[in-house]
């Protein structure tokens, strides 16, 4: 559905988005995962033909953003990262008025407007002007006008930002229910943890470049984080234990930290009946057993090598 090329797009000297590739599939939600400034938006805007590209190619739904704009705006829904709404409009004025911008009138706009404020749980709020709506409904609204014209993907550029947990996750919810229903979804945050729970791969880009990508479990492969196994032994053990567990294939760490011992391997699940049988032949048992799993916050720290910059 999407296939970015060596994308390069400068402002400049600075490369906003510099040697960019990334394909999404049908179907997918693929995140764009940044902190500010790595070229999320510019990303967007050239797929969504608003900014030509200087070097590298992209297509949406097989048609070159360059070469065939018009073809892509008709399969494609823009929610930009600020809020284009007019607030003196009411929620299905502000519907209907896209609507008509994408040719849709009368019977046909009715039911779409309809159906868009029920998706978006606006329906009882139809008829009052935008700007009386609480932050969570704007953001609601703002999706629903770039699915006016059924497009097959939606471009989400950072749709949750200044809004409670509350409504993000109505907006998450919102965003699984329209992909359920076959909406393919690139997605741009900050957040990690909508990342993690929302998006089926996820592309990390710091500068305008790819630093990692792929789902979870490639990410944490593709950066080489490792699980840490905890396991309390009875102090006499400790020190065979971790000498015996260092030597173990795939085990890239194993000593005493407090009061425990600790191992670090790729694949802390797959360790433990080794561990387990290593201990019983010593006539202990697994005591206090903790796997703990790499989260993406580690990993996302480890990428760009420092805290959500502002
Ligand atoms: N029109 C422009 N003119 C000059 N520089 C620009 C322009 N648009 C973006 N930039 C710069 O390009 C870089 C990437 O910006 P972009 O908006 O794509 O980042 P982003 O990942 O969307 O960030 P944010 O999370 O803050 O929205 C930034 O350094 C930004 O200042
Ligand atoms: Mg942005």
């Amino acid at each position: 559905m999407i296939r970015v090329s060596n994308l390069v797009k400068s402002f400049g000297d600075l490369r906003a988005v510099d040697d960019l590739s990334f394909a999404v599939g049908p179907g997918e939600i693929f995140g764009l995962l940044g902190p500010n400034g790595a070229g999320k938006t510019t990303t967007i805007s050239v797929l969504s033909t608003l900014l030509p590209a200087d070097a590298g190619s992209a297509s949406v739904c097989g048609h070159d953003v360059a070469a065939e704009p018009g073809a892509v705006r008709r399969r494609i829904g823009v929610v930009p990262q600020e809020l284009a709404l007019y607030e003196e409009l009411t929620a299905e004025q502000n519907l209907a008025t896209f609507g008509q911008l994408y040719g849709l009138s009368g019977p046909r706009l009715k039911s779409r407007v309809g159906e868009l404020l029920e998706l978006a749980e606006l329906a009882e709020h139809a008829r009052r002007p935008v700007k009386g709506f609480s932050g969570g409904m704007k953001r609601r609204l703002n999706i629903m006008l770039g699915l006016v014209h059924a497009p097959d993907i939606l471009f989400l550029d950072e749709p949750t930002v200044g809004i409670d947990a509350q409504a993000r996750s109505r907006i998450l919810d919102l965003i699984r229910s329209m992909n359920a229903r076959g909406l393919t979804v690139l997605y741009t945050t900050h957040y990690l943890e909508e990342a993690e729970h929302l998006c089926d791969r996820i592309g990390v880009i710091d500068h305008g470049r790819l630093a990692a990508l792929g789902d979870k479990e490639e990410l944490i492969r593709q950066i080489g984080e490792h699980d840490v196994v905890r396991v309390q032994v009875p102090a006499a053990a400790l020190a065979p234990a971790a000498a015996a567990a260092a030597a173990w294939p795939d085990v890239t760490f194993a000593d005493l930290r407090r009061g425990k011992l600790e191992i670090h391997c790729r694949d802390g699940a797959a360790l433990l009946p080794r561990l387990q049988a290593e201990l019983s032949a010593g006539g202990l048992g697994l005591d206090q057993l903790e796997v703990i799993r790499p989260n993406l916050e580690s990993l996302y720290l480890k990428i760009t090598g420092r805290a959500l910059r502002e």
